[in-house]
């Protein structure tokens, strides 16, 4: 069955965060994988421990910190590259099939929303760096909630946005942690398993895995 809403994640799901360091490959080195995986592990880590701790501060400040602790992992860069990584992940490649999904989810009749950790800004300039400027019914940073995913809070502001019981809500996401969030908050979810990784949080299941967005559109959640 379709449903009304259909939601996203932003970083991962439909922006690549490797992305940014792969445009500096050559500048960074053998090392840039490396990089980019230390840096999106400590960034998602660093929300984690200050929604628990409750020390909240932006996405955008976890994604420097983020950034500088893996930087010191792999030997250093210099502060103009650094600089550079950081606008590069402002403006991270959308995936090749996330326009066509969304149009066509839409013409469904559904609604379609980003629901992200990403700050309001953040999210402006993802979305229209990668021409997707209109193609959601709504942007939504968990910032005015005050508190990262996998908190109540932050799901609750789809609910809050368009009026719907979480059960009328497809989520998309391909952080599995974030689908364990979303599935303890009532959510259908789909898993967007890009990188085919094991299956983990059993007790918290997706209702779907699948290997990117078009399966979303052939079928219903
Ligand atoms: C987001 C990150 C956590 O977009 O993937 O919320």
């Amino acid at each position: 069955m379709q449903s009304a809403v259909y939601v996203f994640d932003a970083y991962g799901t439909l922006f690549d965060v490797h992305s940014a360091a792969a445009r500096h490959a050559g500048a960074i080195g053998e090392r840039w994988q490396a990089l980019s995986d230390i840096w999106r592990t400590k960034q998602l880590e660093y929300t984690w421990v200050r929604s628990l701790a409750g020390k909240p501060c932006s996405f955008w400040q976890v994604t420097e910190d983020g950034l500088d602790f893996a930087a010191q992992s792999v030997g250093g860069l210099d502060r103009e590259l650094r600089d550079e990584l950081l606008a590069a992940y402002r403006q991270l490649d959308a995936y090749d099939e996330v326009a066509d999904v969304l149009a066509a989810l839409r013409s469904q009749g559904s609604q379609v929303a980003i629901l992200s950790n990403g700050d309001p800004q953040m999210l402006v300039d993802a979305v229209r760096s990668a021409g997707l400027k209109g193609a959601f019914d709504a942007v939504m940073s968990v910032e005015s909630a005050g508190i990262f995913k996998v908190a109540p809070p932050a799901y609750q502001l789809v609910l809050d946005r368009f009026g719907v019981a979480a059960g009328e809500v497809s989520f998309q996401s391909s952080n599995r942690w974030d689908i364990a969030g979303a599935k303890a908050f009532g959510f259908k979810t789909v898993w967007i398993n890009r990188g085919g990784k094991p299956d983990e949080y059993f007790d918290l299941p997706a209702d779907r895995t699948v290997a990117d967005l078009t399966a979303i559109v052939d079928t219903n959640v």
